[in-house]
């Protein structure tokens, strides 16, 4: 596999996929026909914030798989485009949070004691201690906006110096916030109380310019900025600053990265700027580049992706004793699709016995890729619950602890407004996994490869008849299984064959009387 890394990462998330027999090529700051050259037969793009992962990417690049952010924010990277692909988007949202609430402090502070400023003039070889009085931060406000991950670790930083705090975040609960020892409050509120206010939310449509002209007109005090350019409007805070209604502020990141030489906040003395240093510290880097690594190797393998972020997700722990199922349902997906005769306008997945205390979410998604598999190009876990919703096929899950004849049961159901047909499966002694009915008859077939399901009347030499079709047009059968409603009644047989079968083979089949329905089952792939 080739991962094709576009942003710097430490070392050690490079020694990993070398580790692990990958391919590992380096292309920093490539864009534009480069980029899209580079990453065309890429398996895994690893980036942090420099590369924009555009909906071209994912169009050059058709082996993709995963895109790795070593990282927290993935405002660079279109997740709908991923996900319309069929790619995974997972970043590493751990790894530098202390790094982020570290550099969050060091800015308050190095706003609020001009350090930055007094630093260049004593180079300068000037000794300016006349010029600056700063600003102690205890006792003071801090008002946060995005009491997230970061956010709460700067809550606890500047609570342990004595800070009060107050906090605006819509979508978490007063409970988390009082935990935290912070007073959750609306926007305006916390605007008026702060004497520094700092951002903590990514960008989003939202966000975007959440903190404008008139928001930084209450606060008065400092602003600190070390999550995402673009939340805060960069003029109007090079206004703000200029004309002191504000004191201060302290910026990491800018709505253009690297910034514009410009850029108005440069300009500004009391504005004390970073270049998107937050997460640059050894530690951090290596956390992230090791866990985006994990992140991509995981997927390489097929298995959970933890911080996905437009996957169905899974607990690691869980995931042995759900993974059997994935393939169950797939296949079950596959073949009632194949033996639906009409558009399909509702999937059923349903769940009995033990499988059905598990997180199933992963083996729901597999079954839609099952059923799309056979119509649909491109399709995989991630986009096909999308798939479904653009369809317009409803999807739904339903379990039951209650198992009638086996242990574990999924049985994946398709309909259309006239017709449903339901396959089962499940595991046999514990790893066997099998199909163990179609359509309400009892089978017993080995779900992979080519397959033969047939309804016939259930009549001497039926089945004779098959095996002689099938073997003068060289057909070979691996097993075969054949169920009856009752004798002389409609009998369903289901062949497991080593060889696709012809399109003469299938002709031969159908002029026969007895033969009601003959139809060809690919579950290796598309039919
Ligand atoms: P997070 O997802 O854990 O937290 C974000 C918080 O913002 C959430 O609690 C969310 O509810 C809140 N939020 C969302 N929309 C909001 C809105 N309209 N108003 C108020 N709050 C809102 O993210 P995180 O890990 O804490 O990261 C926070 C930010 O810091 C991100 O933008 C991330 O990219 C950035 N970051 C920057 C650096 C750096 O190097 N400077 C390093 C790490 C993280
Ligand atoms: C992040 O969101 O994690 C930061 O932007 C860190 C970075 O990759 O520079």
């Amino acid at each position: 596999m080739k991962v094709l890394v576009t942003d710097p990462i430490a070392d050690a998330g490079l020694e990993r996929f070398r580790e692990a027999g990958h391919e590992v090529e380096t292309a920093y700051d490539v864009e534009g026909d480069a980029l899209l050259n580079a990453v065309s037969d890429a398996n895994a793009l690893v980036v942090r914030s420099g590369t924009e992962v555009t909906p071209e990417v994912f169009e050059a690049a058709s082996d993709l798989v995963i895109v790795g952010r070593a990282g927290i924010g993935v405002d660079n990277i279109d997740i709908e485009a991923a996900t319309e692909n069929g790619v995974i988007v997972a970043n590493a949202p751990q790894g530098n949070v202390r790094a982020a609430a570290e550099h969050t402090v060091a800015m308050a502070f190095a706003a609020a004691r001009s350090i930055p400023q007094a630093h260049a003039r004593l180079k300068d070889g000037e000794w300016a201690k006349g010029d600056y009085l700063g600003t102690e931060l205890k006792g003071k406000t801090l008002g946060i906006v995005g009491l997230g991950r970061v956010g709460q670790e700067v809550a606890r930083k500047l609570d342990g110096l004595g800070m009060d705090l107050v906090a605006y975040d819509p979508y978490i609960s007063e409970e988390r916030a009082a935990q935290i020892g912070a007073e959750l409050v609306d926007l305006g509120d916390c605007l008026d109380r702060a004497d520094f206010l700092t951002v903590h939310t990514p960008l989003t449509p939202e966000t975007e310019g959440l903190i404008g002209a008139d928001e930084l007109e209450r606060v008065g005090g400092y602003l600190v900025n070390c999550a995402r350019g673009g939340v805060v409007d960069e003029p109007a805070l090079a206004e703000a600053v200029e004309k002191g209604a504000l004191k201060g502020a302290a910026v990491d990141v800018f709505a253009d990265e690297p910034i514009s030489p410009d850029n108005p906040l440069l300009d500004v003395e009391d504005v004390v700027v970073t270049p998107h240093l937050g997460a640059s510290t050894e530690a951090a880097q290596e956390n992230v580049a090791t866990s985006t690594a994990d992140q991509v190797l995981a997927a390489f393998r097929e298995e959970p992706v933890v911080n996905a972020l437009n996957a169905p997700s899974i607990d690691e722990s869980a995931f042995p004793r759900v993974e059997p199922y994935i393939e169950i349902a797939e296949t079950a997906g596959k073949i009632a699709t194949q033996l639906l005769d009409e558009r399909i306008e509702r999937i059923e997945v349903s769940y009995e016995g033990d499988i059905s205390e598990e997180d199933v979410e992963l083996v729901t998604a597999s079954a839609q890729k099952g059923v799309f598999e056979p119509l649909e190009w491109q399709v995989n876990a991630v986009n096909a619950p999308q798939i479904a919703d653009e369809r317009g096929v409803e999807v739904t899950e339903s379990k039951t602890r209650q198992a009638a004849d086996f242990q574990s049961l999924v049985a994946v159901t398709v309909a259309g407004t006239d017709e449903e047909i339901t396959v089962e499966g499940t595991l046999f002694a514990g790893e066997d996994p099998r199909i163990v009915r179609i359509d309400g008859y009892r089978v017993d077939a080995i779900p992979h490869g080519h397959m033969l399901v047939a309804r016939n009347r259930d009549e001497p030499g039926v089945i004779g008849f098959v095996g002689t079709v099938l073997g003068e047009h060289g057909v070979n059968i691996a097993g075969m299984f054949n169920a009856r409603e009752a004798h002389g009644g409609e009998a369903l047989s289901v062949y497991n064959l080593d060889d696709a079968l012809t399109d003469e083979a299938k002709r031969a089949l159908e002029t026969d009387e007895r033969m009601m329905e003959v139809r060809d089952i690919e579950l290796n792939g598309t039919a």
